[in-house]
Formats: C-alpha cells, structure tokens, sequence
C-alpha cells in the first residue's frame, strides 16, 4: 500500500494550477451514452475515480481513446445494460451511469453503488429509484441487483425529499430522451448540474432551469456529441486556499472560478484571511491571527460538504472555539478523531457536530486515510504539524486529488511518495 511521508512546517509558496472538476467528469462520462456520436472531453482530471468511470464505460462497450489531455469517447457499439459490481462497487459515482443507459437502451442492471462510508450503512439511492418510475420504468430488485425495464420513457414529475446532485443529474440524463415533459422540483443547484445542462443543451437537449430548485426538460428525439471542456474543481480550489490559510502562506490558485467558493470566500472575510481574486485566480496572503467562526454544511451555494474537513483543520489554528455542524454526511466528521490524535482539541457533541478548541499545535503521527475529503485535510494538518507524519491508504487520496505530492511539492511542501 503506498504512503506519503510529509515533513510539517514548511511555509507554501508559488502558483498551483487547479485540475478539472471530479464531479463534473463523473456525470460526462455517463452523458457520452446518450449519443451514438463520438465526445471529445479536455481538461479531464488524472485521478482513480475517473479512471474506474473510464473502466467502467469501456466494459459497456464504449472505445475510449486518450490523446495527450484529451480524450475521446465513442459510445456507438456500446451494447451492455448490465454494470458490473466488478467495476460498479468501486465508487458511488457509478450510478450516474443508471440514467443514461435506461433513457437509450430502456433497460440497466445494477448493483447497489460502493464508494466512501460517510454516510450511516450504505449510501442511499432510493431518490433514483422513485425518481425512474415517473417515467414510468418498472424496478424489480433480484440476486443483488436492480433491474429497471420500460418499452418508452415518458417524462412526469418528481419532488425530490432530499437535496441530491447525483439523483438531480441522473434524472435529469433520463428526462433528455423520455417522450414529453418533465419537472424536476427540489433540485440541487451546484455548478456541475449548470455545466452538465449547458452541455447537454448544445448538443440538442431542451432543459431550462439547471441551478434553480426546479428544472424542466422536453425530450428530445436525439442527443449529438462534441466537445465539453471540464469545468475547474472548485473544491481543489477551495481546498488548497484553506491550505495556504492554515500555513501562513502566499499562494496563487490558477485556472479557478472563486464565484464557486463565494460561500468560503465570505467565512473568510471573517476569519481575517485575506485574498485577491480574479475571474480565474485566486491569491492567498500569508494572514495574522486567524479568528475562529461557525460553518454548517449546506448544498451549493452554501458551505461544501467537501470543504468542511479542510476547513476544520484550520479551525484548529484559529484563536478561540468554531462549533462545525456537518448536516450531509453522519460519518464525515468521524476523522476528527485523527485530528485529536494529532494534538487538536476537538469535542465531539454527536454525529454531525465538532467544537474545535484553537489554536493547538499539532504534531506528526501515523495515519491512516478514510475517505477523500478526509486525506485532503490531513495532508493539511501534516503540513503544519512539528515533525514528519507518515499517511497510509493514499488511494483514498489519489481518487480525488491529481498528483497531489508533486504538485504541492512545486509549492516548497516537502512530501515523499513511496510505493
Ligand atoms: N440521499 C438520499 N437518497 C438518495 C441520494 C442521496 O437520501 O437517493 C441523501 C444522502 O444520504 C445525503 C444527501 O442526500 O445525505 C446528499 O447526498 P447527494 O446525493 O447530494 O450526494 P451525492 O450526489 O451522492 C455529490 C458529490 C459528493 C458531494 C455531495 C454533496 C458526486 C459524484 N458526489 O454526492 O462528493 O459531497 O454531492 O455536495 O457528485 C466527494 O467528492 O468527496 C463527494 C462525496
């Protein structure tokens, strides 16, 4: 298993060129099956979650040819309905793939979707499952699998009970091809949606109202393909100006949109960190005393869920104490457990919320990564410990974040990958 070894105390430094948006990748690669023309996609990140969508689409039946950064996707003999756990089970995101394949094929086999525990057993899906039956497919769940079956979609209307920005994309794919209109009300309203709709829309889907509550699409006959550049990871973004902030360090975070993390750009208009921003940077200044505050996690605009573990570890630098209400996931302020192993003063008062005591000093240990947005923040709290913190289970890491040891190592970080 491979590990990074992180010598903490080094003041960052430099530019850092964000990498296209995870979660705006995961839900292209499904859309390439709603069209038998080839789509050409740049600016797709290099992670592991990718590459298992990019498994995952080839075991459809899809040809995936990559060309420098770019790739292109011929979906024309795709014939599979059936995702395979094989692949399925390695990550949530897989699911993403259910729409598509129903709305072309009127059929898709699957099992339940693996991916992070960070939420109470296993990630829900029941807003797709309710979700397909407006359009009038039939469920039936047999042997580990759901298997959903309709001779012809047709649209209808869905109030979603619960915020979802896969469940609001996955019905959304569908919609695209089902006969007649359909009304998405209670829809997530994150910048991935807004991206994935203004691509569909080019390419000859009708769908109005992507980053409102409420979208409507009229089904369309066809979709074509093209080219879609992928939109910048506005959590790496936020994730490496909390870095800096928790550093003391001057940083440039280039080929960024801050107008998606206005919701931490405010917070730290309170905390005293001071930044600069354009319309495709973001400069971080080395800031005085960091002043603690309050977050609970909200869906976009409001305060990520992805941003939240970062952002506890800064909360730990600040200069008195910041309640972190997590309202999205139940397990995903479990990791504060390693933060306290690390020196952190942190009191848990129940599942979804942390008091952290700052400022601590933090010290180096050995750690396991448990999840994505987890690693991200203990590499953070490695980076300004005292002394050397040794990280296992960096796949966790390498699924969310490119060649994160090289590039923060540009930024004077001192990390060691050994294999
Ligand atoms: N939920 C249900 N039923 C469902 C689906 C979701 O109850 O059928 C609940 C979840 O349990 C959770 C809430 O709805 O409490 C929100 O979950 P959501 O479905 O919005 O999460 P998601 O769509 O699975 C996406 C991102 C997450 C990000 C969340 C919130 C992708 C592939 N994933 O997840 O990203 O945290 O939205 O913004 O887009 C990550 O990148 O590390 C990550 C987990």
């Amino acid at each position: 298993m491979s590990k990074f070894i992180i010598q903490g105390g080094a003041k960052l430094t430099g530019e850092i060129e964000v990498k296209g948006a995870k979660n705006a990748t995961l839900k292209i690669l499904p859309a390439s099956l709603l069209s038998e023309e080839e789509l050409i996609i740049k600016n797709l990140p290099n992670i592991e979650d990718i590459k298992r969508s990019l498994e995952l689409l080839e075991d459809l039946g899809a040809k995936v040819i990559k060309q420098n950064d770019v790739y292109r996707i011929d979906t024309k003999n795709a014939n599979k309905t059936t995702l395979e756990p094989e692949f399925a089970n390695k990550f949530r995101a897989s699911i993403m793939f259910t729409g598509p394949l129903l709305a072309r094929f009127g059929e898709v086999k699957f099992p339940h979707p693996g991916g992070c525990v960070i939420g109470a057993g296993k990630r829900p899906i029941d807003l797709f499952l309710e979700g397909f039956k407006i359009f009038g497919a039939d469920l039936t769940v047999k042997d580990d699998y759901y298997h959903l079956k309709s001779k012809a979609l047709k649209g209808g209307e869905y109030f979603f009970s619960n915020v979802s920005v896969t469940a609001t994309e996955c019905l959304m794919m569908t919609a695209v091809l089902a006969e007649g209109v359909t009304v998405l009300k209670n829809c997530a309203m994150e910048p991935e949606i807004v991206s994935l709709a203004e691509y569909l829309n080019k390419h000859g889907a009708i769908i109005k109202g992507a980053g409102t509550p409420t979208i409507k699409i009229k089904g369309v006959k066809e979709i074509r393909a093209g080219s879609y550049e992928v939109i910048p990871d506005r959590i790496e973004a936020g994730t490496f100006a909390i870095m800096a902030a928790a550093a003391k360090s001057s940083i440039t975070i280039k080929n960024c949109n801050p107008e998606h993390i206005e919701s931490l750009l405010s917070v730290f208009d309170k905390i005293n960190v001071k930044y600069q921003k354009g319309k495709d940077f973001l400069k971080i200044k080395s800031s005085g005393k960091i002043l603690p505050y309050n977050i609970k996690t909200h869906e976009f605009p409001g305060f990520p869920t992805d941003l939240q573990s970062p952002y506890t570890v800064l909360m730990t630098q600040a200069q008195g104490s910041s309640l972190i209400h997590e309202t999205i996931y139940d397990r995903r302020l479990l990791f504060t457990d390693i933060l306290t192993q690390m020196g952190a003063d942190i009191i848990m008062c129940d599942p979804h919320r942390v008091v952290v005591n700052g400022p601590t000093k933090l010290n180096g240990r050995k750690l396991t990564s448990p999840d994505i947005r987890a690693g991200i923040a203990i590499i953070i709290a490695a980076l300004i410990a005292e002394g050397k913190t040794e990280i296992d289970n960096i796949y966790q890491i390498d699924r969310g974040y490119e060649k994160i040891d090289e590039r923060l190592n540009k930024l004077q970080a001192q990390i060691i990958r050994e294999e």
